[in-house]
């Protein structure tokens, strides 16, 4: 099968192997990037884990999670067994003096088979404490030295605050340039997510009334129906706000928010969406109560299911104080922005498992219309809907047939599966190959990190220094707490019902 011959022979070395993102989500990715015709025709994966493992068991565990969890479904068998081919296993810890020789070994066979020094791309996929360790133990060995060849791939999350964000940062800076370093949110992978910049600057329509004249509110969302499954121990260390509220929903904001780039050049985009963050109105300490909310599960229906509340989950404290909702508002103070609201929210064991975002607009200037006329009047809206079902929907104001002058609501909708006729790839697709591609367009720069800690770290704090007094304050299968509502409701806005009311349905 023909391979991408425009990029450089690659190696790829994924440093936790072993875990469930390399099982459920890089190796599909990868899998599906070489049905594609993507990757480098010459390409390796090298899994390093602590685990003791050979390369026939390390295949056939990520076979079944191909066949798992991959968007085109089972592998066939032939392709698979071409691609596994180039799948290695070097059991061993890298933060142990004795555990790169493994490594070592392994890149210099490869490299010695293909004639020559490949691209080298390390995946850290590990735990945050491994982090630093890890990219302290390839700087000690020297296999990611060529600032033009060599590149380490960062797991979120990156720090659990601004102090730690930065001491990561200083530390990374310290061994690599940070045109190596790859900061991966995986939401900037997602089609949807990059079709915001295709939707707002290649097209003339929007453009104009994106601003503060004629948008009243946005509103973005990342709901989820699943609990926190295996991941308690982490989770209730971070909440939903480190996990999901600093990251995912900032970055969407950006997109939304940032004026055009000159060029789709990486630090042309990455510059204007840090505009975007750094002006953000501070939020004040003693404002925190009536900007953000947090909350957490009890037990509930979800979909259908019965599910327990959160404090009975596995590894979470029985009286943690953990939120697992969070909805703040922010105000962008520049000449586009100021005066328009953008609230936040995400949860887990929400109603809808839903991520979008809706940009409301302002009533025309002169209401013409007799008030019986306009009687169901409901805004403009735009929304784009980034998963599930992704696309984008306007909601529009038009006369309802019959012989009195009436208004009624209607929506014009574009879905993605219907009008492209093609499977969207996965985050991990896109974001896999930009790194072994040398793209760093859809990565985090580290001022952007440090960024969106500012944000949230008045939050943060707030939070921390009070305890929540009702938690948990809201049912599984609900749209969050009442507190929520009432955010939002301060400014005479409503949260949208994704579910009934996101476009496209
Ligand atoms: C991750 C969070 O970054 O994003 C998870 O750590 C969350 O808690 C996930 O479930 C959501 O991603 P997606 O792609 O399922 O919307």
């Amino acid at each position: 099968m023909p391979r991408n011959a425009s990029i450089d022979p690659t190696i790829l070395v994924i440093y936790g192997a072993g875990g469930d993102l390399t099982w459920r989500k890089l190796v599909p990715a990868l899998f599906n990037l070489r049905q594609d015709r993507h990757l480098p025709e010459r390409f390796a994966v090298i899994g390093v884990a602590r685990k003791a493992l050979d390369d026939a068991a390390f295949r056939a565990r990520l076979k079944d999670g191909v066949d798992r969890f991959s968007r085109r479904g089972k592998a066939d068998g032939a392709a698979w067994d071409a691609f596994a081919r180039d799948l290695y296993y070097v059991p061993g810890d890298l933060t142990d003096p004795a555990g790169g020789a493994g490594l070592e070994r392994k890149l210099a066979e490869i490299e010695g088979a293909w004639g020559g020094r490949a691209n080298r791309v390390y995946y850290l996929a590990v735990p945050p404490s491994v982090m630093e360790p890890a990219a302290a133990a390839l700087t000690r060995l020297g296999v990611c030295r060529d600032c033009s060849r060599d590149r380490i791939v960062v797991e979120k999350p990156f720090g659990r605050d601004l102090a730690s964000a930065r001491a990561l940062n200083a530390s990374l800076s310290g061994m690599f340039a940070e045109s190596q370093i790859y900061r991966i949110d995986h939401y900037l992978g997602k089609e949807t997510v990059q079709n915001i910049l295709a939707f707002r600057f290649a097209n003339s329509l929007f453009e104009p009334v994106w601003n503060r004249r004629y948008i009243d509110h946005v509103q973005v969302t990342v709901a989820e129906t699943v609990g926190v499954g295996d991941r308690g121990e982490f989770y209730d260390n971070a909440g939903a706000l480190r996990d999901v509220g600093q990251n995912h929903l900032l970055q969407v904001l950006c997109l939304m928010a940032m004026e055009p780039p000159i060029s789709f050049a990486a630090d042309e985009v990455r510059n204007k969406m840090v505009d975007v963050l750094r002006a953000v109105r501070p939020i004040h300490r003693d404002e925190v109560h009536r900007v953000a909310v947090r909350g957490q599960y009890r037990g509930g229906t979800v979909l259908g299911e019965q599910v327990p509340g959160y404090r009975e989950e596995k590894r979470v404290a029985p009286d943690s104080a953990t939120e697992t909702f969070a909805a703040f508002k922010l105000n962008i103070e520049n000449w586009r922005w100021q005066g328009v609201p953008f609230y936040l929210r995400t949860g887990k064991r929400l109603k809808a498992k839903v991520s979008e975002v809706s940009v409301i607009f302002r009533s025309p200037p002169l209401q013409l219309f007799p008030s019986a006329a306009v009687e169901g009047w409901q805004p403009n809206r735009i929304t784009l809907r980034i998963q599930p079902e992704e696309g984008i929907g306007a909601r529009i104001q038009a006369k309802q047939p019959g012989v009195r002058l009436l208004l009624g609501a209607v929506d014009m909708q574009f879905r993605y599966r219907e009008a492209f006729k093609a499977s969207v790839p996965e985050a991990y697709e896109t974001l896999l190959l930009d790194a072994i591609r040398g793209d760093a367009t859809l990565f985090m720069r580290a001022d952007q990190v440090e960024c969106a800690w500012t944000v949230i770290s008045p939050i943060l704090e707030a939070w921390e220094s009070v305890p929540p007094a009702d938690f948990p304050d809201y049912a599984a299968g609900s749209w969050g707490p009442e507190s929520s509502e009432l955010l939002i409701a301060r400014e005479g806005h409503r949260w949208l019902r994704p579910e009934t009311e996101g476009n496209p349905g």
